[in-house]
């Protein structure tokens, strides 16, 4: 399973790349935002840094007006997954911009029949959002265990990307299940690596080290 940055922020995926673990970024509107950078830029900028998939949003909300602004999203670096709602127009501009050899991430995926409509249309990806569900007390993890499961009988080859991650249990119990991809915060890709154990015993070698006065 890839490890993806849920961010725009720059310095973090600069920060989080350096580990080496680092697939691909995704981003959305209010993410964009919250970076208080213009788009094109900062999209660039992130495709410079991760040297792979990054998930760029469009805010049109008709067909062929999405299916323009998927374009110019998708002409601003060869790296560029153009993210598109899953609505009916979302579907018709992913058929579209699937047949010109576009990357399409279907985002706001809810329920294991959108995931099949999007794999119909052709995305390179879905994203589930398991967090929101989980926020309206339903069972995030039931809904990409569905999609997979989906998947796989069907023979579809579209993509899951976990997304709306909150935690890193979400991590480990997406991997199980077989996602190709899951999109986290920085700060819930920092906690992937730390253990209170780890940090207990390593200080313990080092003290007992010391102690030996050893080399
Ligand atoms: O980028 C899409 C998704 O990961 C958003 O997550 O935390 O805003 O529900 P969240």
């Amino acid at each position: 399973m890839d490890l993806y940055l849920d961010t725009a922020e720059v310095s973090e995926i600069r920060e989080i790349a350096a580990w080496g673990v680092l697939s691909g970024v995704t981003t959305n509107p209010s993410l964009i935002a919250k970076a208080g950078r213009p788009l094109e830029p900062t999209i660039k900028e992130i495709c410079a840094i991760v040297g792979g998939p990054v998930s760029a949003e469009v805010v049109s909300t008709h067909a062929p007006e999405m299916i323009a602004e998927g374009r110019r999203l998708a002409a601003i670096d060869a790296h560029v997954v153009v993210k598109l709602p899953t609505t009916v127009e979302g579907l018709k501009a992913c058929k579209a911009l699937a047949s010109e050899g576009i990357r399409v991430n279907m985002t706001l995926v809810f329920s294991a029949n959108q995931a099949l409509l999007c794999a119909k249309a052709g995305a390179w990806c879905v994203s589930p959002f398991l967090g929101r569900l989980d926020d309206i007390s339903w069972e995030g993890m039931e809904l990409v265990r569905e999609i997979a499961e989906i998947y796989q009988v069907q023979g579809l080859s579209t993509r899951i990307l976990a997304a709306s991650i909150r935690h890193p249990r979400h991590v480990a119990e997406v991997a199980r299940l077989g996602a190709h991809m899951a999109t986290m915060p920085p700060k819930v890709f920092r906690q992937l690596i730390q253990h209170p154990l780890t940090d207990a015993g390593l200080e313990a070698f080092l003290k007992d080290w010391a102690r030996a006065g050893a080399n």
